[in-house]
């Protein structure tokens, strides 16, 4: 049995990889990730604020640290003396250490200082380059033909800084979602990555005030992911990774069965630890037994929506049937 994908140009032996998290931070883990048998690791993201501390405290260059606010004050107070150059010199480290692919992770929200840093992830041996495009339509003064005007020239811009291929992680809020994201599949991007959760606060009712929320609180919201994924998978150009509620064996096959090219793996393993890689991959394989599928292409997208051209119309008809059906 053959569960090898191609994702990104570059063949995995399993379509399960690990999604950027605080997991991938470091060569021990990702060294276990590799023997639990993870197709590929993304590594843990870089915020845009980081590289721009680089630029302010270790090189000569002004940055503009004033368009982060907030943010970018909190990085600077817990990154003393931090350097961008150790930083890759650690992820040249994990590259030469392992045998799967390792793909590097920025989370932006502008075209400002991390663009002079992509280079560095081609040069220290990643063969890929996610990046979290964070921009969430959370304020009111921006408008969605700004978001898309900006995404647009990020990739633009990235294109002419690396030969890298470019995947790119998005939030599950977007005007015209279907249509943007079909857009962004034609727009010089390999892959699209649906989805990245938001980070929220846990409300503490006793207190009245906001807590951090422990990891294993976070509702994840598979029907989201696989519903996207259905409705794009045979409308978008290159392929699409599903992450965010991917539990299990069962979620990577529904995942692959709506037509994703590879599935992402984070809090999971935070549950269960690294090695339900192997779990899950068992699952999958056991699965494929059963229905007689030699290789994962034989059945990738079997569950991918028909007619989804009309997909409000489809999920009108399974909206009215299911309550139909319940009374
Ligand atoms: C503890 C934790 C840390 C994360 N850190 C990152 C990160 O650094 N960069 C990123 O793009 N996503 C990060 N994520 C989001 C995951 O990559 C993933 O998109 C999200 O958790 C949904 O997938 P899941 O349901 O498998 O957790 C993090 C998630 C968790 C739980």
């Amino acid at each position: 049995m053959n569960t090898s994908v191609k994702y990104l140009g570059i063949q995995l032996k399993t379509p399960i990889i690990v999604g950027s998290c605080g997991l991938t931070g470091n060569l021990d883990n990702i060294l276990r990730m590799q023997d639990a048998g993870a197709g590929a690791v993304i590594i843990k993201t870089k915020f845009e604020e980081e590289f721009a501390y680089d630029i302010k405290h270790n090189t000569t260059t002004l940055a503009r640290t004033e368009i982060y606010g907030e943010a970018y004050d909190y990085v600077e107070s817990i990154h003393h003396g931090y350097q961008m150059d150790d930083y890759f010199a650690e992820l040249n480290k994990i590259t030469e250490a392992v045998s799967i692919p390792v793909l590097g992770s920025i989370n932006c929200i502008s075209l400002e200082s991390w663009l002079n840093y992509v280079k560095n992830y081609e040069l220290v041996g990643c063969k890929a380059i996610e990046l979290n495009m964070a921009m969430r339509p959370y304020d009111i003064l921006t408008t969605a033909s700004d978001v898309e005007r900006t995404f647009s020239q990020v990739l633009q811009t990235i294109k002419r800084v690396t030969s890298l291929p470019v995947a790119i992680k998005l939030g599950s809020c977007f005007t015209d979602m279907a249509r943007f994201i079909q857009q962004l599949s034609w727009s010089g991007v390999q892959s699209i990555t649906l989805f990245d959760t938001d980070v929220w606060m846990a409300m503490d009712i006793e207190n009245i005030r906001y807590a951090p929320m422990p990891i294993e609180h976070h509702i994840e919201d598979l029907d989201s992911t696989l519903r996207w994924i259905s409705i794009l998978s045979k409308k978008t150009r290159g392929t699409l990774s599903a992450a965010t509620g991917i539990d299990n064996g069962d979620d990577v096959i529904k995942a692959l069965l709506a037509g994703a090219s590879t599935t992402q793996v984070s809090s999971s393993l935070y549950r269960h630890g690294i090695e339900h890689i192997t779990t899950m991959q068992k699952a999958l394989e056991q699965w494929m037994q059963r229905h007689n599928f030699e290789t994962i292409e034989q059945f990738v997208g079997l569950l991918a929506m028909k007619g989804a051209d009309n997909a409000s119309a489809r999920m009108r008809i399974h909206a009215i049937k299911s309550l139909f059906e319940e009374e």
